[in-house]
């Protein structure tokens, strides 16, 4: 009656797939424990130091959950402890990774009867109560693992599992906050013609590149020319710190979700270990406290 699940960060946009490609990372993830009771409705504690609301409705995890519970007919009830691994607010995926796990954990004690799409849109409720918005791009790969596109949210979701040559994420996370929706306030609301197809351009390259195991195709096609402009000013040392990795021997990269972590992607670990030394080395200089990542993906 008691499932524990352990729930990965991912790094959604990818470069240039604003709000439609994501990846999932190994590590770190939270843990989501859950246990199902016969008293209708939902218990939630935190076993960590975020001081994160516990009001079902007001919790990633509690807000899929009640969704989840909405979907199942019989009464019942779940404990839910969650211990963060990610950092909230560190742009991979926390908010994600709790109600990801909290639904994937339910759908173990009701004998698996979600499918995964279903447990995508279910986990969506979570990212609404986190962000505003229902979108699917760190939820997807969370639930399904490597890379995935998100061909469309409404009217069905529609998500697409995309193999990938094996690849090293180095990531940094600077010690200073962006939120979300302020990350999505300073976005454009139209875009010029010319800077769309060049945008989608790198998008279907990107996606070749991963299909085909083509990495200088990856390595060209990474870059968002859309989304990561107009987020630069937000995120110091962003410019400085990609540049640098490049030099490193990194493949590209970009704004891991709406930010503030930079990752870039990587042939190997030992280049991904230079890249993760070369971001780090920009926060340094800057006096900005920072932690490194370096995983497969
Ligand atoms: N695609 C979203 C954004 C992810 O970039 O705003 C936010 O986590």
């Amino acid at each position: 009656t008691t499932v524990t699940v352990h729930a990965p960060a991912t790094i959604a946009n990818v470069g240039c797939g604003f709000d439609v490609l994501g990846l999932c990372l190994t590590e770190p993830y939270d843990t989501v424990r859950l246990t199902r009771t016969d008293r209708p409705g939902l218990h939630i504690r935190h076993l960590d130091d975020y001081d994160l609301p516990t009001d079902p409705n007001r919790n990633v995890a509690g807000a899929a959950l009640l969704a989840l519970l909405r979907a199942v007919p019989e009464p019942l009830g779940f404990e839910v402890e969650i211990t963060k691994g990610i950092r909230p607010g560190s742009g991979i995926g926390s908010s994600a990774a709790s109600a990801a796990g909290a639904v994937v954990a339910a759908n173990a004690l009701l004998g698996n009867r979600f499918s995964p799409k279903e447990l995508i849109d279910l986990a969506m409720y979570g990212e609404a109560v986190a962000s505003g918005v229902r979108h699917a791009d760190n939820i997807a790969p969370a639930i399904c693992g490597g890379f995935t596109l998100v061909r469309a949210v409404a009217p069905v979701l529609d998500v697409v599992a995309l193999p990938a040559p094996p690849l090293w994420v180095a990531l940094v996370h600077p010690q200073f906050e962006v939120r979300t929706k302020d990350a999505r306030a300073v976005l454009p609301v139209s875009v010029p013609l010319g800077l769309a197809v060049r945008q989608w351009a790198n998008v279907g390259g990107l996606v070749a590149g991963f299909l085909t195991h083509d990495y200088e195709l990856i390595s060209r096609a990474l870059d968002d020319y859309i989304v990561e402009p107009a987020r630069a000013a937000l995120l110091p040392g962003l410019t400085d710190a990609k540049r640098r990795a490049l030099e490193a021997g990194a493949l590209g990269g970009g704004i891991s979700g709406s930010g503030p972590s930079i990752f870039m992607l990587n042939k190997d670990e030992a280049t991904a270990r230079a890249a993760a030394e070369a971001l780090g080395s920009v926060y340094e200089k800057m006096g900005i406290a920072y932690h490194l990542h370096v995983g497969p993906i």
